[in-house]
């Protein structure tokens, strides 16, 4: 296995070397005082180290829609991006909701990025995702989901979910909950308010979402069992989690980086590549769900990515499919917000790296001797466009396309292996 000198690199204000050796981190000084003889030499030149990062939240559309994403794509934009492990979700073709589907989804992910990214499959709550009757949580836990839901579809009944919490709860698992009212904004292609009316497409209103999470909280409350809310998109949702979280009741929450830096306005021109559900919110929202960030009454971001192809967002507004790409972009859309002051690269470790791994019980490596060696060497200022070219997933479906970002990953080491570097590489290695 490869002993490693990483030289100069910035963790929080400090410049270090770190020894990388047999996995894991040897050790981490101060930059220019560490010597490795056999060791090869990676020059960061003042670029971040972050922990490799989670995202809870992702759709990699293997099996059944490989067209959009495969298992082995996804976690190449997975790596690119920065991220180490991805939860993937159910919504697939079969629907992971058997230990077959699950084993075939992990062989998939063994087979294309044998020393990771790690694939950590998401179960069905419901068979099928119809929501009329539980999937097999035991047989989905023994075959390695780590978490249940029913995403993009919205658990209806209360008497399934609470039944799905109880399960989930025995085996150590946590529900992630879609919170959408069936009934409220059915039918829905974006935000409720002045913008669809202008644009005369049918809203979805913030309320749907949040009566959901309500229902989710009391529950959780009632029951004394954990559940997590996805991508939160509006005020009032987070009015009810804060309100929640002050009593004690066990929720956890993310949201998603497009909530955080766009509103509806990006939807004006029946932009389709800005359709996601929940939809992008109004101003007002955003700086809601920024200072629940930074208040922890949201606990973790996640990308939601939910790649499409081109020829599917190239329809008209209401008939084009929900869904915002996002494993390329995640981590320089955090950048910018860093860069506009409203987190800092600490919130960033937290909500991408340490709160996920603490809400669904996954690993989690500090940038400390002895742990393991997973992490990335982040050039934070740096400008990329995006583009097919520079996008590593089948999919361009973000308002983010044609952009230009700050910050791009230069190196990702895995279990001490350098599994990424952005070619042409700014170093040389010797
Ligand atoms: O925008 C979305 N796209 N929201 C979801 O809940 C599902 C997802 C998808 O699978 O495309």
């Amino acid at each position: 296995m490869d002993t490693w000198i990483i030289r100069a690199a910035r963790l929080g204000d400090d410049l270090v070397d770190l020894t990388v050796a047999e996995g894991r981190i040897a050790a981490i000084a101060p930059a220019g005082t560490l010597a490795a003889a056999e060791a090869r030499t990676l020059e960061a030149h003042g670029a971040r180290v972050l922990p490799s990062l989670i995202d809870a939240h992702a759709h990699l559309r293997e099996p059944g829609f490989e067209y959009k994403e495969d298992i082995a794509s996804g976690l190449a934009a997975a790596l690119a991006g920065g991220f180490g492990q991805v939860m993937a979700m159910a919504n697939t073709n079969p629907v992971n909701d058997s230990a077959a589907v699950t084993a075939f989804m992990l062989e998939r992910a063994r087979a294309s990025h044998p020393s990771g990214p790690f694939l950590r499959p998401i179960g069905a709550l419901t068979k099928g995702l119809a929501g009329t009757e539980l999937a097999p949580a035991g047989e989905l836990a023994a075959a390695g989901c780590v978490a249940l839901s029913n995403d993009g579809k919205p658990v209806v009944s209360t008497e399934l979910l609470r039944r799905a919490m109880e399960y989930a709860a025995d085996l150590g698992l946590v529900v992630i909950d879609h919170c959408e009212d069936p009934t409220l904004g059915a039918g829905g292609v974006m935000n409720e308010g002045a913008l669809s009316g202008r644009l005369g497409l049918k809203g979805i209103p913030t309320v749907t979402e949040a009566i959901q999470v309500a229902r989710d909280v009391l529950l959780a409350s009632y029951l004394h069992i954990p559940i997590h809310i996805a991508h939160v998109s509006c005020r009032e949702s987070v009015e009810v989690l804060a309100q929640a979280k002050a009593k004690g009741v066990p929720v956890t929450a993310e949201t998603c980086p497009h909530y955080l830096l766009w509103d509806e306005g990006m939807v004006d021109g029946y932009r389709t590549a800005a359709k996601v559900n929940p939809p992008l919110r109004t101003k007002d929202d955003v700086l809601a769900l920024r200072q629940a960030v930074r208040t922890k009454v949201i606990d973790l971001l996640a990308t939601d990515h939910a790649p499409h192809a081109d020829h599917e967002k190239d329809a008209p507004f209401a008939e084009a499919p929900f869904g915002i790409s996002g494993l390329d972009t995640a981590l320089s859309l955090t950048t910018l917000l860093i860069a506009q002051g409203e987190l800092s690269w600490d919130d960033a470790i937290r909500l991408w790296a340490k709160a996920p791994a603490r809400t669904f019980r996954l690993p989690f490596s500090p940038l400390t001797p002895g742990a393991p060696a997973n992490f990335i060497l982040w050039d934070e200022e740096t400008l990329w466009t995006v583009s097919r070219q520079t996008m590593r997933s089948k999919s361009t479906n973000t308002p983010a396309l044609g952009m230009e970002l700050p910050g791009q990953v230069l190196a990702h080491v895995l279990g001490g292996q350098l599994l990424f570097q952005r070619q042409p590489s700014p170093w040389p290695i010797s």
